[in-house]
């Protein structure tokens, strides 16, 4: 009998009821005691097992987007970029690579409502044939900060104040008056989009500034965008109370119920690039991640589209100890030098190693599709079967050599330590720009929101000045303040 082919799996399971150990059990309702009314003796190691193993069915809920729900799919390249990149996954049109796509809330814990105010995750893993491809990214083109030191600084102050466990604004307006390059972030969070009506009906962007490398070695900035086919619809604020009062869940049905009813969610994937060499023609620094990119100038180029046709088998399995990392990458798609991208290539592998172990990806979800190799082993929770005397390189004993070498941009550097904020800052321009695209109704949502937490109690006079001479004397007419710088 070869051991390794049962592994565990509910696919092998008895037709009778066992220990994990495999053993018979043939009493499952009571435990073992000295007589019919007890006491209970720790000898019942079934009793046991099973109680110690339901203590510890959870693990660490993820530290910020605890809130979501994954599906399976598929992306399927529809225009040729391979003159663009050397991505084997994008080699041609009709090129179909398997996906899990994970959508999520930010700030609130694993089973709040999904119909808060909130930016949501929209996170894709590409199992290609050269490796897994993570774009983590969200469904706002831009993020409050650019620099990764300050993130645990924004997710405290978005999350509940930690003594009174409650969100509350005047911590987050505390905070992020301070951050004038979140204002176009907030443009969106508290735009119409803010709530969207469930995750089929919003966009997504890979949000940060990456680098597509084609086989010449030719080297472009990109942007990723996922639009969705059935368009972008939203909730307003007295819509999501009354659907996230009936149903705290609201989301993650439509999401199962589109898929199991047939009605298979789908996005097309634009790029934009840019010529590093244009990088100093704009008025922003195009590796800021608080900046769009005008579509004007760099317009939309499709690629490919995304369909999400399975539901998970189990929740547990493929979205709790779903694991992504921006990390992850495959040849012909590479990071930049946008230094919050840089910090997150540290932070996911690190969180996931904390939240999953250091196997994590050995997880089925998280595995990549193609073969694989290396000598990192061992460890809590390895699973894989080796059966291997070489666990060390270069070894004359073993044929495994390294892959050939993938083309990578080939800038070179010069330059002092420093710790220091961009030159190129222009913090309100297109945060002004997309206020002044909306419709006047559009507009006077978006200020009644603002006066509504500007309103907070808690907040100081200087504090809401600050806001209010970012966004504008109508605010400071309309609270009835006058602004303080
Ligand atoms: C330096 C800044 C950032 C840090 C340190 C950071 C850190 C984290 C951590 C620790 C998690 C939990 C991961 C897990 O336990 O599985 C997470 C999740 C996530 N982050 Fe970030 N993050 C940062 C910025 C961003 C940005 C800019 C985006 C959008 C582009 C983003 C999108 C996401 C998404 C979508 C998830 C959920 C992934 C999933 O569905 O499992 N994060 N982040």
């Amino acid at each position: 009998m070869d051991p390794y082919k049962y592994r565990p799996s509910s696919a092998y399971n008895a037709p009778f009821y066992t220990t994990n150990g495999g053993a018979p059990v043939s009493n499952n309702i009571s435990s073992l005691t000295i007589g019919e009314r007890g006491p209970v003796l720790l000898e019942d190691y079934h009793l046991i097992e099973k109680v110690a193993n339901f203590t510890r069915e959870r693990i660490p809920e993820r530290v910020v987007h605890a809130r979501g729900i994954s599906a399976k799919g598929f992306f399927e390249v529809t225009h040729d970029i391979s003159n663009l990149t050397c991505a084997d996954f994008l080699r041609a049109p009709g090129v179909q690579t398997p996906v899990i796509v994970r959508f999520s809330t930010v700030v609130h814990e694993r089973a709040s409502p999904e119909t808060m105010r909130d930016i949501r995750g929209f996170a894709v893993k590409f199992y290609t044939r050269e490796g897994n491809f993570d774009l983590v990214g969200n469904n706002t083109p831009v993020f409050f900060i650019r620099d990764g030191i300050q993130f645990p600084d924004v997710v405290h102050a978005l999350k509940p104040n930690p003594k009174t466990n409650i969100q509350e604004y005047w911590r987050i307006l505390d905070y992020m008056s301070h951050l004038p390059e979140s204002l176009l972030t907030w443009c969106w969070m508290f735009d119409d989009v803010g709530i969207p009506q469930d995750y089929r009906h919003m966009e997504g962007f890979g949000v940060h500034t990456y680098t597509l490398i084609a086989k010449s070695g030719k080297v472009l900035f990109v942007k990723f965008h996922w639009k969705p086919t059935c368009g972008i619809k939203n909730l307003t604020d007295e819509e999501a109370k009354v659907v996230g009062g009936a149903n705290h869940s609201h989301a993650t049905k439509d999401l199962h119920d589109a898929i199991a009813s047939g009605n298979y969610p789908e996005w097309k994937l634009f790029i934009q690039t840019m010529d590093p060499a244009d990088e100093d023609k704009f008025d922003f620094d195009p590796l800021d991640v608080t900046k769009i990119w005008p579509e004007d100038i760099l317009p939309l180029q499709p690629v490919g589209r995304l369909v999400l046709n399975r539901t998970i088998d189990n929740f547990f399995n493929e979205t709790e100890q779903l694991a992504f990392n921006p990390g992850l990458v495959v040849p012909g798609i590479y990071y930049s030098d946008d230094k919050l991208l840089q910090c997150r290539i540290f932070a996911y592998g690190d969180t996931q190693r904390h939240r999953l172990g250091p196997n994590y990806l050995q997880l089925p979800v998280n595995a990549p599709k193609c073969a694989h190799h290396n000598n990192h082993h061992e460890g809590f929770m390895n699973f894989m079967h080796r059966d291997e005397e070489i666990n060390y390189y270069p070894s004359k004993f073993d044929p495994v050599r390294c892959a050939e070498k993938v083309p990578t941009p080939t800038n070179s550097y010069t330059g002092i330590r420093t710790k220091c904020v961009i030159k190129k800052e222009n913090n309100f321009k297109q945060a002004g720009d997309r206020y002044r695209s909306w419709a006047p109704d559009r507009q006077d949502r978006f200020v009644k929101r603002w006066v509504e937490i500007l309103s907070e109690p808690r907040l100081t006079h200087e504090i809401r000045g600050i806001w209010i001479s970012y966004w504008s004397q109508k605010l400071a007419s309309r609270l009835n303040v006058r602004p303080s710088i």
